[in-house]
């Protein structure tokens, strides 16, 4: 059997034995399209190098590219793990053509790689052309030598494909294999085409003419081709198998699922273990790609297909989180094609446990009130819109999460009265919005927005800007005008200050009017992401509404902002070259003075980790590359091509900033961002990270600085170091090497030290002379005492006051950091006469303490009484006089 890693592996070794440069794939989160949420086909990567906006160094390419398609609406999700093809993730195989070859070659290409390389049969393959594409129709019979009714003319859409509604199009040819007669079903075009016997396998874009409003306007310049085989289908046919959750893939991700839940993965649980196998890939490739569950956007689609397997992993009966115990088997499957999975497998295994974890506190409540609500339901009946929208506000069931729950019971969900339980949700939340000030000045907003629309920024192109008073507010209240020492909030049609967001600071600056007004700006913000607000104090004059204003930025205090927020966008894309594509910013703050930047990754960042980012960054600087913006309505970027919305939170337009670029000619970082940057990369001047730490699990922050103030941050350092150096009477450079001379002679000096105390404790050479022994019951004693000694020194010195008085008592009490230690000796011959541990029991009573023990020959013991220190051995002297007989 020819694995679906040998197959991925073939496909490109054979495009590039034929001269395709292999491209890695893209992440799955879109780096050069706006417009998409997620990436859901082979050519998105390239989509600007077919219409001739970005050029690459090659003209021929190929690539296996992660694909999701979950993005759109909720019943993409529903079929996934209940039919043979569906998949949430999927792998697109395609070879590309940029203005090199074309129809013919792309045909010759399928055509041996199929039946030539990979041996699948000619007369199981069938071929789909455009109705009126005879060129198309005259290859597939002179190359490859299909009968005439096995080339198909198909007149619908299904046989013309576009990137948009504006942009290149052409024709296209698909190839279908024949799973055989035992499945019903026909070939394309014929009656029964939607049976399951044909399945596509292969689509081949010639991409030849260029339409504008969904309208052919003339033939592209350069014709190029798109193609795009499903892995998983391909896989199937060359496994011989119909489904493709009977391939090799997925039986070792379906096998591990049941193998953990201890249930069979055939008969009732085929699609609980389809589900989970399908949803593992997808979560784990979108997190190892940096998206993180959350409640909109790309991480709700992620969220929502995590919940859907968690479902699933509950109704197998896993008492306990299952997903992330099956990331490993992922890993093992496709961690060697795709390297992201094994630098990201904690990550993934985190999120995962996490989300199943909480979302498992809730599941069962929700299900219990779900069983209540569909009580004596009948099979084909609707469940009430306004129950499902409360398990997914109560319980955090997205919608198509209830709706694969009463899919086995048959019963539907009204979608219409779930979106107006929604609409009335957020209807609630607009009433209940938190802007900056008191409840009233929230409702203030809301109601200026609807009466004067969305302040436009001009801010981007210019530094100064004419704009028209539109409203003014003072303390939470609409006022007509304010005058000189006035604080007030003024809102304008037009402002080239930037209103914060984005991890953007507002701007500063000054408003002036003929009239003679003089204000300062100390920040702008933006309310409901369209208002733009500038915090104003009035110097001189007056402002008031309907007043003509000019508006000027702190133009030295934005250029700063602008080298920080560039410098922040190479920073994120050093981090995810040096430590994977999980990087994903979860966080910033581009002000004047530093920035911050947090991001996904599991562990903290090595120096070295850090060391090569900061150099990619200077690197680029020193390039001083341009940066350079697109604009775009969110409708326009739509009618690009765009399949899925991404979140409100990107405005009324959108924005892809891309700077400096890869040794290959790539561009180095294109991201969707509204802040403002610098034009050359070479403004940011020098980039320096200042600190790394935590945020939060799995969330690193990154400090830094740029221009000047990384600048003066060096100086201070060497500054520093200096100090350093004179005060050690070295040169800078030998500060290291003199330190660690000074640590290890410290070192030295403390042994030299211990070992002097405890040869002063013993009499040895070097301490005072020796305790002289006294006569006690006819016994020789020697008793010393000694401060600052340390108490681990005691049994040694001890021993030694023994062995020099030959027979007797020896006893020594230390003291040290205001504590008293003391040890009692015995020697041999007279451990029947005295015990050591009555001995030290009677001194320790004497230092304020309790107990001490040991052996009759040797025993220790302490208290609190430093001061004590005489009175505990006159204590050991009369325990020994009493022991006397
Ligand atoms: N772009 C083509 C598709 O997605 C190959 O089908």
């Amino acid at each position: 059997m020819t694995s679906t890693n040998d197959i991925r592996r073939g496909f490109l070794d054979y495009f590039a034995g034929t001269g395709h440069t292999v491209v890695p794939s893209a992440p799955l989160v879109p780096q050069n399209d706006p417009t998409l949420m997620f990436v859901n086909a082979g050519m998105v990567p390239f989509k600007n190098v077919f219409t001739g906006l970005e050029s690459r160094p090659y003209s021929t390419a190929t690539s296996s590219q992660k694909c999701v398609r979950a993005g759109g609406k909720h019943n993409d999700l529903d079929n996934v793990g209940y039919t043979a093809r569906h998949h949430t993730f999927f792998e697109m195989l395609g070879n590309f053509s940029f203005g090199d070859y074309f129809k013919e070659q792309a045909i010759t290409h399928a055509w041996t790689l199929l039946t030539g390389e990979w041996g699948i049969p000619a007369e199981k393959l069938t071929a789909t052309v455009y109705h009126t594409d005879d060129q198309a129709f005259d290859l597939w019979r002179k190359i490859a030598g299909l009968p005439e009714e096995r080339i198909i003319r198909i007149a619908t859409k299904d046989n013309f494909w576009a990137m948009g509604a504006d942009g290149p199009c052409g024709p296209c040819s698909e190839i279908f294999y024949d799973h055989g007669d035992h499945i019903p079903g026909g070939p394309p075009g014929s009656p029964d085409e939607d049976g399951d016997r044909f399945v596509e396998i292969w689509n081949l874009v010639f991409m030849q003419y260029v339409q504008e409003a969904d309208e052919i306007t003339g033939d592209l310049p350069r014709p190029s081709i798109d193609t795009g085989m499903g892995l998983e289908r391909v896989a199937a046919v060359m496994q011989g198998v119909h489904d493709n959750y009977d391939t090799d893939t997925f039986k070792a991700l379906i096998a591990a699922s049941g193998e953990l839940t201890h249930t069979a993965t055939t008969g009732a649980n085929q699609a609980s273990h389809r589900v989970i196998a399908d949803h593992l890939r997808c979560a784990g490739f979108l997190v190892a790609d940096g998206v993180l569950p959350a409640n909109e956007g790309r991480g709700y689609v992620l969220r929502r297909i995590m919940r859907r397997a968690m479902r699933h992993a509950h109704l197998l009966g896993a008492k306990e989180p299952l997903m992330h115990r099956l990331v490993p088997a992922l890993v093992a499957e496709m961690g060697g094609a795709y390297q992201e999975l094994v630098r990201a497998q904690p990550l993934i295994e985190a999120t995962l446990r996490q989300e199943e974890t909480r979302f498992r506190q809730t599941l069962d409540k929700g299900l219990k009130l779900l069983d209540e609500a569909t009580e004596g339901m009948k099979p084909g009946e609707t469940l009430a819109g306004e129950t499902a929208f409360r398990l997914y506000d109560t319980f955090g069931f997205p919608y198509d999460l209830t709706e694969d729950a009463l899919r086995a019971q048959n019963l539907h969900v009204d979608r219409a009265g779930f979106d107006a339980a929604m609409a009335e949700q957020k209807r609630a939340a607009r009433a209940a919005w938190k802007g900056s000030g008191a409840k009233a000045s929230d409702e203030l907003w809301f109601d200026l927005a609807e009466e004067i629309g969305s302040t436009e920024f001009v801010g981007y192109a210019s530094d100064t800007g004419e704009g028209q008073v539109l409203a003014l507010v003072k303390d939470g209240e609409r006022v007509d005008r304010a005058g000189s020492g006035e604080k007030v909030d003024v809102i304008v049609n037009q402002t080239p200050f930037y209103g914060e967001s984005g991890g953007q600071v507002g701007d500063a600056g000054t408003l002036s009017s003929d009239g003679g007004l003089k204000a300062d700006i100390s920040d702008t913000s933006k309310q409901l992401g369209r208002l733009f607000v500038h915090h104003a104090t009035v110097k001189a004059g007056e402002v008031k509404i309907g007043d003509a204003v000019r508006l000027s930025i702190d133009v030295d205090r934005r250029a700063r902002i602008r080298a920080n927020h560039s410098a922040t966008h190479l920073l994120h894309e050093a981090l995810r070259q040096r430590l994977g594509s999980h990087v994903a910013q979860k966080g910033s703050l581009v002000a004047p003075d530093r920035l911050r930047f947090d991001v996904s990754h599991p562990v903290a960042m090595a120096a070295d980790e850090i060391a090569d980012a900061e150099a990619a960054v200077n690197a680029k600087i020193r390039q001083n590359g341009a940066v350079t913006t697109r604009l775009m309505t969110p409708d326009d970027a739509i009618a690009m091509g765009a399949m899925a919305l991404f979140g409100e939170k990107y405005g009324d337009e959108v924005r892809v900033v891309s700077m400096g670029s890869d040794d290959d000619g790539e561009t180095y970082s294109i991201e969707l961002c509204g802040g403002t940057h610098v034009s050359a990369l070479g403004d940011i001047g020098l980039f320096k990270v200042v600190g790394e730490g935590a945020v939060s699990s799995g969330v690193r922050r990154v400090e830094a600085l740029t221009g000047e103030a990384a600048r003066a941050w060096l100086t201070a350092r060497d500054e520093k170091l200096r100090e350093a150096a004179s005060a050690l009477r070295v040169t800078p450079d030998e500060v290291p090497a003199r330190v660690a001379v000074l640590i290890e002679d410290r070192r030295r000096l403390e042994r030299e030290l211990a070992d002097a105390r405890k040869a002063l404790a013993m009499g040895g050479s070097g301490g005072e002379a020796a305790a002289a022994a006294e006569s006690i019951a006819g016994t020789n004693f020697v008793g010393q005492l000694f401060d600052g000694f340390d108490a681990k020194g005691l049994r040694g010195a001890v021993d030694e006051a023994k062995q020099r008085i030959g027979s007797g008592v020896a006893a020594i009490v230390a003291t040290n950091d205001g504590r008293a230690s003391v040890a009692v000796g015995v020697t041999d011959d007279l451990v029947g006469r005295f015990s050591a541990v009555d001995l030290v029991k009677a001194a320790v009573a004497a230092l304020g303490g309790q107990g001490g023990g040991g052996r009759p020959d040797m025993a220790q013991g302490g208290g609190p009484d430093a001061d004590k220190g005489s009175a505990a051995l006159d204590a050991i002297r009369a325990a020994m006089d009493q022991a006397r007989g």
